[in-house]
């Protein structure tokens, strides 16, 4: 069943004091570790480059903790392995920390994005940047806001003026294609941006600092706030074929730059390249 408005408004205040919770929790105990990254490091996953810290499994069971006191009929997965069958119709996808090479290096640009569904799909999402003390929430149907403030898209209709986020996967197979792409975009906008976390990547969009972002070979929970966050704000997304968006492919745009885009990242394009 469909979400009343009252219920999703509560589900994102959870979310929204879970997400400020974990995130910063784990900035506290990031800056009081005076751990070497390899230290710092509990394991790897689907490459050597693929890492988990201490602090991701630490933010992820905040969340789990506080999502199970508060909804213990809910369903939740989290990257870091919780995985919890509900029976309520509600499903929660946890990215405790997106971000983690830069939250290993000592970067900024790391984040906690906690998303929930209902059977018609995305309902709320909130990411939390805390080392900029950002939180971006939205509730379907009801705008996305930057620490209570709306926010939309740029609005920029050039592309050839357009600061464009994107990312690369772990598998190096995919990165040499992902990497291959960036130099025929390049001449074509104003910049490219790899910030190295999707969700801050699609909250920036959102909030009108990029004109868009695209990447492949994320996983649900990288996007299922940012996402919805991004829609909320005005941003037009999908895959880079006219499909509707997903992990697989994400595009996501201010609208007056959305086809453009596409027509440049979508596979074997030949737009831009010497003839
Ligand atoms: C990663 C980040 C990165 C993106 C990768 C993701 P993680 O998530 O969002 O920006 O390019 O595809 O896997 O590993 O930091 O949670
Ligand atoms: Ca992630
Ligand atoms: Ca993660």
């Amino acid at each position: 069943m469909r979400l009343d408005k009252a219920t999703a408004d509560g589900l994102l205040g959870l979310a929204c004091r879970l997400a400020v919770e974990a995130g910063t929790g784990a900035a506290a105990d990031r800056n009081a570790d005076a751990a070497s990254r390899a230290a710092m490091t509990a394991a790897t996953k689907s490459s050597l480059t693929d890492v988990v810290t201490r602090h991701d499994r630490a933010a992820e069971a905040i969340i789990v903790k506080g999502l199970r006191r508060a909804r213990p009929d809910d369903a939740i997965v989290g990257e870091e392995g919780a995985d919890h069958v509900g029976t309520s119709g509600v499903s929660w996808l946890i990215d405790p920390i997106d971000g983690t090479t830069n939250l290993l290096y000592g970067l900024p640009m790391w984040c906690t994005s906690i998303g929930a569904a209902d059977p018609a799909g995305a309902v709320v999402g909130a990411v939390y940047v805390p080392v900029t003390d950002e939180l971006f929430a939205a509730r379907r149907g009801g705008g996305a806001t930057r620490n209570g403030r709306p926010i939309r898209a740029s609005g920029e209709t050039d592309l050839g003026l357009a600061l464009v986020a994107t990312g690369f996967g772990y598998d190096p197979g995919h990165r040499r294609r992902q990497a291959s792409r960036l130099g025929t975009l390049a001449p074509l906008i104003r910049d490219i941006r790899r910030g190295g976390s999707a969700a801050i990547d699609l909250c920036y969009t959102a909030a009108g600092m990029f004109d868009a972002y695209f990447e492949e070979h994320l996983n649900p929970w990288d996007i299922a706030a940012g996402e919805l966050i991004a829609r909320e704000a005005g941003c037009r997304t999908g895959d880079f074929c006219g499909g509707p968006a997903g992990p697989a492919e994400l595009l996501v745009a201010t609208p007056g730059i959305f086809d453009q885009l596409a027509r440049i990242v979508a596979p074997g394009s030949t737009v831009g390249l010497p003839q």
